[in-house]
């Protein structure tokens, strides 16, 4: 057992302290990039302020004899790339190290903290089976820091995809004070679920409910009739967990991958749901869709004008209200509370997004 004073205390003698919370910057788009491809290399310095998060992509997706040439490719990027990673930059840098019992992470940690640790925000974590797997990159990046001499921990972000991953999912977002949050890998976990989708990402048609049979003049069930089917979501059960998961330790749930990049429509759908749920963000895996994460992830004008007008109306925060012949208490305050916050923070990086929240008429607190 560890004692709860030593929680906080750095793993390493002259690494940098563990935050105490998980700062709540924007990242509404994950995007996903080759490093080690000099056309994508090439298109990162425009991306810098357009998108909240570029990740440079190390593990699947990169062929086994291109993961030194994209370690490399990060570490000039990291290097050369203006407003690109650490505090304050416009937009984040993030890295997805390969998996830890792959022959290339260790030369991935030992590269990339000492070469552009000042500049990584978060590292992610593939592949992660329980609380052991962080507590080994805990120490380590611990180590790693105080030898490069950084000033400020290193978040550690561990994708959830496979079955011990989903068991143990509460103690893998308590393992470390450096735990930044979690995301769905749906790939990965359908194969090891051995569920039988064979898709990156969203519903299946086969995976659906249908509608009750009519019934005949005799009382029979007309099974053959014409019933209207809804697919339904399969990763419902899993987002579900990662976000109470997370919101339980203070760190943040976002969507995986969605494979299907043509499918804009059910890419936004499934990017929905995860909002609606608790995620705070999701990959993007082509340029198209990090459009559509910035706009999903961004609470909608109509939805911070009913929110302001809540906390206007709920004035000390006690009590309650009716609002168009809706009730609102301190509970409906709160949840009002969760999309203003998510508002200002997002106003504070999006100037289009704050241009839109502004222009909603100052709230009257009146009954309408
Ligand atoms: C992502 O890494 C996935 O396996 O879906
Ligand atoms: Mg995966």
């Amino acid at each position: 057992m560890r004692s709860a004073k030593d929680f906080f205390a750095p793993l390493a003698v002259g690494a940098p302290a563990p935050v105490r919370e998980i700062p709540a910057r924007p990242s509404r788009a994950i995007h996903f990039f080759d490093p080690g491809n000099p056309k994508m290399a090439a298109k990162v310095p425009d991306m810098v302020g357009k998108v909240d998060v570029l990740l440079g992509n190390l593990e699947d997706a990169i062929k086994a004899d291109s993961k030194v040439a994209a370690r490399e490719g990060l570490v000039r990027i990291g290097q050369e790339t203006k407003g690109l990673g650490g505090p304050g930059a416009s937009t984040q840098l993030w890295t997805r190290i390969n998996a830890l019992d792959s022959p290339w992470v260790l030369d991935d940690l030992l590269t990339l903290v000492p070469a552009i640790g000042h500049k990584l925000d978060v590292i992610m974590v593939p592949k992660v089976q329980g609380a052991e797997d962080i507590q080994y990159v805990d120490r380590l990046l611990a180590q790693l820091e105080a030898k490069a001499g950084l000033e400020r921990p290193i978040l550690v972000h561990a994708i959830l995809e496979t079955a011990r991953g989903v068991a143990n999912v509460e103690e893998i977002c308590g393992a470390s004070p450096r735990m930044q949050g979690l995301s769905l890998g749906p790939a990965d976990l359908a194969a090891d679920r051995r569920m039988k989708t064979t898709r990156v990402g969203g519903g299946h048609p086969g995976y659906l409910v249908r509608q009750d049979p009519p019934r005949g003049e005799d009382g029979a069930a007309q099974v053959d009739a014409q019933r209207t089917t809804y697919q339904q979501d399969l990763w419902h059960y899993t987002i579900a967990r990662m976000v109470d998961a997370c919101a339980m330790h203070g760190i943040y749930p976002y969507y995986g991958p969605f494979g299907d990049i043509a499918d804009v429509v059910a890419c936004e759908d499934q990017f929905r749901n995860a909002f609606l749920l608790g995620c705070v963000g999701t990959w993007s895996l082509h340029p198209k869709q990090i459009a559509i994460a910035n706009r999903v992830f961004s609470p909608s004008v109509e939805d911070i004008a009913h929110a302001r007008r809540v906390v206007a109306a709920m004035g000390d925060g006690t009590g309650a209200v009716m609002l168009d012949g809706k009730m609102e208490d301190d509970a409906s305050l709160k949840q009002c509370l969760v999309l203003v916050e998510l508002a200002e923070q997002l106003a504070a990086i999006d100037p289009e997004l704050k241009q839109q929240y502004d222009a909603i008429d100052a709230p009257t607190g009146q009954e309408a």
